[in-house]
């Protein structure tokens, strides 16, 4: 299955639109149509769940995109946030240099390879680091005192806010900081829909321990984040764990593992778990001269905890629950999105059979009873068939339809998009009924 049948399933449905569209496009922005931000909020509202309601020691975190600058110099991404470009002198194609030749790039013979694009060889430049940070000033003057930086990771935000949470919540390690906000990286080279975009959305928990309970920290973690995409639905064949070999690792890990994910175009990271040790603490500590040590009452002594940051790109994890969810059902002649109903933008349509003979008045019944629970939708425009099938692609699961027994006695239909199945129920009972479905979907 190829990407381009969901990028054109999510503008006709409403999930995601190219930014600025009407000017020709911004490069690698997106936005997010009704569907789409309705199933991102449901995502990033199930990871929150399980994070800070979940767990007791884990608090919620919402820090500024903007920060003092000196953050990014403490965090190395001033330095070294950085990737190699490669340009080619005839067709002026752009690349990152390490998609174009796998070693050490300053071995690479740069003249001898060739271009993707125009096929000549001995036109690509040497590779030149290219800071991926945006850069902005503050104030009404561009000078060099005044630069600012949009935040390439929300993680510096929690480590710089970590002993202001820790004092004020009465926390004692280990315990985490989770944070879910927006992230802008001058990416190079952006493709493959809403994988690699410039601005993006992270979802990131920062748990402190003790060091020495790191490595067993890592392997739980490892777990829990494995498991929560069984709650978004996603095939677990589709998914694995990769660890990071010495040379792909950061400079600031001591272990470092990727959730990947079987994407239409290959196997690719989703999500980071790292072991970052005290390597950011110790760094605010020294650029602040603010001591970021917590005390130890155990031992009577004061330490650094390590940090366990597991990373996840919310706009990555919505792509991989949408190429999952698609399914092409020929026998019926239909695409369906199979999302959990969990997450699904709309729980239920409600279409009455003909637009009289009460079955409209019913049908706002209906709508108003189940409104404060599910996101529910009204449909009475063309025939059921019809109704039905636009809502399998919008990932809608049930489908629920009164006709004239409906009057009679209080019951109505309600269909099961991937099965299509109907079952009759009470319209008393719709509630309970609908909750059981989302709890034994599989
Ligand atoms: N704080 C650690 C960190 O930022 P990362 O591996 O650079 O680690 C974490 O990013 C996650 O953020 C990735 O697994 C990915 O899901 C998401 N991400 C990173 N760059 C992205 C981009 N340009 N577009 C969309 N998502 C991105």
């Amino acid at each position: 299955m190829s990407i381009d049948k969901i990028v054109s399933l999510c503008k006709r449905r409403g999930f995601i639109f190219q930014s600025s569209e009407i000017y020709g496009g911004f490069g690698a922005i997106y936005d997010y149509g009704p569907l789409g931000i309705a199933l991102k909020n449901n995502i990033s509202q199930l990871w929150w769940r399980a994070m800070t309601q979940l767990h007791e020691n884990i608090v919620g975190l919402d820090s500024g995109i903007l920060m003092h600058p000196k953050i990014w110099e403490a965090s190395g991404h001033v330095n070294a946030f950085n990737d190699p470009l490669v340009d080619c002198k005839k067709c002026k194609a752009r690349y990152r240099a390490d998609e174009l030749f796998d070693g050490d790039l300053s071995n690479g013979k740069w003249n001898e390879i060739q271009c993707p694009k125009c096929g000549t060889t001995g036109n690509l430049t040497e590779p030149r680091q290219f800071n991926l940070m945006f850069k902005t000033h503050i104030g009404p003057l561009e000078e060099e005192a005044s630069v600012a930086y949009l935040r390439p990771e929300t993680a510096q935000g929690i480590y710089v806010n970590y002993l202001l949470t820790l004092n004020a919540m009465r926390l004692k390690v280990p315990f985490g900081i989770a944070q879910i906000g927006k992230a802008f990286r001058n990416e190079i080279v952006a493709r493959n829909f809403i994988f690699r975009t410039r601005e993006f959305e992270q979802m990131e928990m920062q748990y402190f321990v003790k060091p020495g309970n790191d490595d067993q920290c890592m392997v739980d973690w490892k777990e829990e984040r494995m498991d929560f995409y069984n709650q978004l639905g996603i095939n677990p064949k589709k998914l694995r764990l990769h660890e990071h070999g010495d040379r792909e690792l950061a400079h600031y890990a001591k272990e470092a593992w990727d959730i990947e994910f079987e994407f239409p175009f290959g196997w690719s990271e989703i999500e980071g778990i790292h072991n970052r040790t005290d390597f950011d603490l110790a760094r605010h500590q020294e650029f602040s001269g603010k001591k970021m040590e917590v005390f130890d009452q155990v031992n009577n002594d004061r330490f650094l905890p390590y940090i366990i940051e597991t990373s996840a790109g919310l706009n990555r994890m919505l792509l991989a629950v949408l190429s999952d969810a698609y399914w092409e059902d020929g026998d019926n002649n239909r695409v369906v999105m199979r999302l959990h109903p969990r997450i699904a933008p709309v729980t239920a349509v409600i279409c009455p059979l003909v637009k009289k003979d009460g079955l409209p008045e019913l049908g706002r019944k209906v709508m108003d009873i189940l409104k404060p629970y599910f996101k529910v939708i009204y449909d009475q425009q063309g025939s059921i068939g019809k109704r039905y099938y636009r809502q399998d692609e919008a990932g809608t699961p049930f489908g629920i339809t009164l006709d004239h027994q409906s009057i009679e006695d209080n019951t109505i239909t309600v269909r099961h998009r991937d099965s299509q199945q109907q079952d009759r129920v009470e319209i008393d009972q719709l509630v309970t009924f609908i909750n059981n479905c989302i709890e034994d979907y599989i």
